[in-house]
């Protein structure tokens, strides 16, 4: 006895086939639809969904406590300055590469352009309106004056912030600053006036540090 011969195309043929078979077979849990439905499988550990509509954030802008309200999808950057009104940081790349809007959260410096605002709820942020008292501007600002260390001032909000936390790290060890840990902070901040040699003095006579000049 002889078996039948199988021929690849045959082959090809009767799987297309069968395939199609089973797919106009498959029963279906709804009218409409091919997704079979099931038990809810949910997982206890993910934040809960807000949204899209703007929703409730509170958190302490400046050492005050405020409350906006405020879409999921919106940066921290454009909440700072369209919602609570405070646009000493500048949004100028948009995308994490040139520091200008630099803020602290609970004491870090961020990009604020590449945070959502709802993940500072809760937290400490500080922007470069928290660091002067009143008309009186803070120490780093008049060093920067003083040192001329700004021209268009584009980047300065970022400069400030990077170099304020730079200056409250150094605080705690109480160890005078270097002009390489100054630049190091500002690393992520881009000045497209090139004031850097300006910042770095302006910095270290906060911080307590000698300039190059100085040796
Ligand atoms: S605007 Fe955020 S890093 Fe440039
Ligand atoms: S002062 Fe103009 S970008 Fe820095």
């Amino acid at each position: 006895m002889t078996s039948p011969s199988i021929t690849r195309r045959g082959l090809l043929r009767g799987v297309g086939t069968a395939s199609v078979l089973a797919s106009c077979n498959r029963p279906k849990d709804k009218p409409g639809t091919d997704t079979p439905t099931g038990p809810a499988v949910t997982d206890a550990n993910a934040p809960a969904e807000i949204g899209p509509d703007a929703v409730p954030l509170t958190l302490t802008l400046n050492g005050k406590p405020i409350t906006l309200a405020v879409e999921p999808r919106v940066t921290l950057l454009q909440a700072l300055r369209l919602d609570a009104g405070v646009t000493g940081p500048k949004q100028v790349c948009d995308r994490g590469a040139c520091g200008a809007c630099t803020v602290l959260v609970d004491g870090v410096p961020r990009n604020s352009c590449m945070m959502l605002a709802h993940d500072v709820a809760g937290a400490n942020v500080t922007t470069v309106e928290g660091l002067a008292d009143g008309a009186t501007l803070g120490a780093l600002q008049a060093a920067f004056v003083e040192h001329d260390a700004l021209q268009c001032g584009f980047c300065t909000s970022g400069m400030l912030m990077s170099c304020t936390a730079l200056l409250r790290r150094a605080g705690n060890t109480r160890a005078p600053l270097r002009a390489e840990q100054v630049r190091e902070a500002i690393a992520g901040n881009l000045c497209r006036c090139g004031t850097y040699p300006n910042i770095v003095a302006a910095v270290l006579k906060v911080g307590g540090g000698k300039s190059e000049a100085e040796g």
